[in-house]
């Protein structure tokens, strides 16, 4: 199973952005612990940061080409576009949405999330774990076919 992990804008300031809400661990940090989960279950894993909506987009657009899910953190993007939205709607491929913080208990701006109706689902709240087990569960849907 080949899985990408998109992170959008600001999470390239991890461990140092608001760390009483997003943790101290580094992007870099993140990607080990999601590079090793994704090992031990014999997946491999890439990684994109991009602080750009069009490159979410235009690496939505080309995922399926090379790999069988993504594990998408849009950021504040998740709460504003729909052009996200729609490519993953445009794709077969399945997409999960994760988030370090849980957006529902934070501002009310957060607790809308455009691509939620498109994901096969969402994670949050659990730190970097939600990398984690958005990983997991997306191996299991890949190995049983399940989109
Ligand atoms: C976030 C939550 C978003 O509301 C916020 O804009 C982020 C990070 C999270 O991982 O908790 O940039 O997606």
């Amino acid at each position: 199973v080949r899985l990408l992990v998109i992170d959008g804008p600001n999470l390239n300031l991890l461990g140092v952005r608001e760390p009483t809400v997003y943790g101290t661990e580094t992007l870099e940090d993140v990607r080990r612990r999601v590079g090793e989960r994704a090992a031990s279950v014999g997946a491999a894993v890439t990684f994109e940061q991009t602080n750009s909506e069009a490159r979410v987009i235009e690496l939505l657009q080309r995922a399926p080409r090379s790999v069988d899910g993504v594990v998408l953190n849009a950021g504040a993007l998740t709460h504003t576009s729909y052009a996200i939205a729609d490519a993953i709607a445009a794709i077969t491929i399945p997409v999960v949405e994760v988030h370090l913080s849980n957006p529902a208990a934070r501002e009310p701006f957060r607790h809308r999330s455009t691509i939620a109706r498109v994901v096969a689902g969402s994670i949050a709240g659990f730190g970097p774990r939600s990398y984690e087990l958005a990983v997991l569960a997306l191996v299991e849907m890949v190995r049983e076919r399940v989109r």
